[in-house]
């Protein structure tokens, strides 16, 4: 398995892939991998025939206040990891290579991106879309695969996609949980032990909520569990994250983040 650091690199690799004829599916990672990534590793290798693996802590996506500087990175053992999985390539730019003297474009978005998560971390979708873009632009992948777990981030890329008429097909793949319930993150590497006990609650919540539980009240349930605050939970189309409508046979998804000491935490479950 390769590392390339280059643009230029990455794409004389995917030169030959194409000359070859073979499809290519990109998973795009920031590193600090679980069994969550080697998930849609296993996804995009019984799709695609090659399949490429970023990592590239994008700080467009980090809002000063937020973790930026103490986010998770181990590359050596990404590698090792990706390399057990069977990945082909790992695309590890620096920022230096993604965001050159001179940058000055970025992905506004809209539509999926402004609720929930676009009300508490406003900054935070256009830094995904603008590196997103950049990455499938550099890789040109027939699919890119995402995870479930940041559900709507999943949607705003499915939407830029659309929009931008951008040619990858974009494949979500269900969230890996601890037997718990605990989504898989690389952030809940902060918790404290004690933090880790409480935390699959809000699993548990969400998925009541989707049973039929008042999410207000779910809300307080958590708070009196031990969470610290809840930015939201809510029932959502599962599309337009806009407001859900029952009996129109639309889908329709749970979503939540809540902090729980100093670390925030998301997840969501289908309804
Ligand atoms: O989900 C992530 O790890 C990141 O938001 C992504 C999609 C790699 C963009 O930096």
């Amino acid at each position: 398995m390769n590392i390339v650091r280059t643009i230029a690199d990455l794409r004389g690799e995917i030169a030959r892939w194409r000359v070859a004829g073979q499809s290519i599916a990109l998973v795009p990672t920031m590193g600090a991998l679980h069994a969550g990534h080697i998930a849609l590793v296993g996804a995009a290798l019984s799709i695609a025939d090659q399949v490429v693996v970023s990592i590239f802590v994008n700080p467009t996506q980090f809002a000063p206040n937020e973790d930026l500087a103490r986010y998770p990175r181990d590359e050596a053992g990404d590698v090792a990891k990706l390399a057990g999985a069977g990945a082909h390539l790992v695309w590890a730019p620096n920022v230096a290579e993604m965001y050159p003297p001179g940058f000055a474009t970025q992905v506004a978005v809209g539509g999926a991106a402004l609720p929930l998560e676009g009300e508490f971390r406003p900054h935070h979708f256009g830094g995904v879309a603008t590196v997103v873009c950049k990455l499938l632009s550099s890789v040109t992948p027939n699919i890119a695969l995402f995870g479930e777990k940041d559900f709507q981030q999943l949607a705003v890329i499915r939407q830029m996609v659309r929009d931008l008429a951008l040619p990858v097909a974009i494949h979500g793949v269900p969230t890996v949980r601890e037997e718990d319930g605990l989504a898989l993150s690389s952030r809940n590497a902060y918790l404290s032990e004690d933090e880790r006990y409480i935390a699959p609650m809000l699993y548990k919540v969400i998925t009541d909520v989707a049973r039929g539980r008042d999410p207000d009240e779910a809300g307080q349930a958590l708070l009196a569990a031990g969470f610290a605050k809840l930015d939201y939970i809510a029932v959502r189309d599962a599309e337009t994250l806009g407001p859900f409508q029952p009996g129109t046979g639309r889908p329709g998804r749970v979503l939540a983040a809540v902090w729980l000491g100093k670390t925030r935490l998301i997840d969501n479950v289908s309804c």
